[in-house]
């Protein structure tokens, strides 16, 4: 039975480092606020000339190297992203020249925001178990300073986010008890308007209005309390499902990586589950919230700083706008 691994993990953030205190020049905030209320303490952000595709390029990259392999291997590209370089064609097809991609891979592009990497991942696996490919490229990226409303209006979001990338590669491998053992996925799409993005968009015409821009409406918005309640309920519910479809329990988890939205809702999924702090890794304290890229940059950390072993059992978790939320357990 074919089971997929991740051979390869890399991630790339910008140079330039923002501090709460750099935020609160531009708002009214403060580095008590942001840290009390998230856990963050500093992100990455562009100089303002590099896009999404640049930093996932280095990311991709590093995965490939660390994989053994080369852009000409690569026979699928997901592209996990809420800040693509353009409104259309994807990310994806971006990606695939600046890496050397050969021409002709497909490219799909996932736009499930802060569970773009577990989508991403759950497609990719079926794909591989299926036989279809072999070298999946799954990368999450994205550039949000350059679309946060760093006014007072949006500081509830603003403070939240920042920019980067990470990738990982996935191949098949023969063996049952290796790679993903069991991943899920889920939506609700009634809460859409919780977290989202308005315009420009095709639900009015035309689709580009200056009220909107004038409006802010071009700005993520989010009532963060609710959001905050559901991401703490949901992701336990993901994790204990992929446990039970695997036959494996809270106990014998080796790693537990949540996606990094707010350091306490990472530290009350893990309360939820039982989960002891040693068994739980976050770094959002200094990359804030990067969205797509947020699961497998945690991941990659892990990877290069040796935390992980063969044989270590590792879950994934991750809750966002959508709703849509999602877990994966993977042998290591
Ligand atoms: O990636 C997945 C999606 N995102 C999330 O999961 C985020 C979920 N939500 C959250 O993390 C939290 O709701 C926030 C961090 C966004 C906000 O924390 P909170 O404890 O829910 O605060 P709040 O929204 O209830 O606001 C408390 C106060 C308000 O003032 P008043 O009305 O009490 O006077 C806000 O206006 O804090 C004020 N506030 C700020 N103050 C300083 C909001 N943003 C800021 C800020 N700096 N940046």
């Amino acid at each position: 039975m074919l089971r997929t691994i991740i051979v390869g993990t890399g991630h790339h953030v910008p140079e330039r480092v923002v501090t709460n205190n750099d935020l609160s020049k531009l708002m009214t905030t403060s580095d008590e606020w942001i840290t009390q209320r998230t856990g963050i303490k500093e992100r990455h952000f562009t100089d303002g000339t590099e896009c999404g595709t640049d930093l996932a390029k280095v990311a991709c990259e590093r995965a490939l190297q660390m994989a053994g392999r080369t852009p000409a291997d690569v026979d699928l590209i997901i592209y996990a992203t809420l800040s693509p370089d353009h409104e259309f064609p994807g990310s994806g097809c971006f990606i695939q020249p600046k890496l050397g991609i050969t021409p002709g891979t497909p490219a799909l592009d996932v736009r499930n925001q802060c569970s773009g990497f577990i989508y991403g991942l759950h497609v990719g696996d079926a794909l591989i178990r299926q036989g279809l490919y072999k070298n999946v490229l799954l990368v999450g990226a994205e550039v949000h300073s350059h679309g946060l409303d760093f006014s007072d209006r949006g500081r509830d979001v603003a403070v939240l986010f920042g920019d980067g990338a990470a990738a990982v590669l996935l191949s098949p491998v023969e063996d049952d008890s290796r790679g993903v053992l069991a991943s899920v996925i889920h939506s609700d799409g009634r809460s859409a308007r919780d977290l989202w993005l308005e315009a420009p968009g095709c639900f009015g015409k035309p689709r580009v209005n200056l009220q909107h821009v004038e409006e802010g409406r071009h700005f993520p918005r989010m009532e963060g309390r609710k959001v905050f309640v559901n991401a703490i309920q949901k992701m336990p519910e993901a994790v204990q499902e992929v446990l039970a479809r695997a036959g494996q329990k809270v106990e014998d988890l080796s790693l537990f990586i949540a996606h990094q939205a707010n350091l306490r809702i990472c530290d009350g999924v893990a309360q939820r589950l039982g989960l002891p702090p040693d068994k739980v890794y976050n770094n959002i304290q200094r990359y804030g919230n990067t969205t797509a890229a947020s699961i497998p940059l945690a991941l990659d950390e892990c990877v290069r700083a040796g935390r992980l072993k063969q044989g270590d059992l590792v879950c994934l978790a991750a809750f966002g706008a959508g709703y849509t939320w999602g877990a994966a357990l993977l042998r290591w």
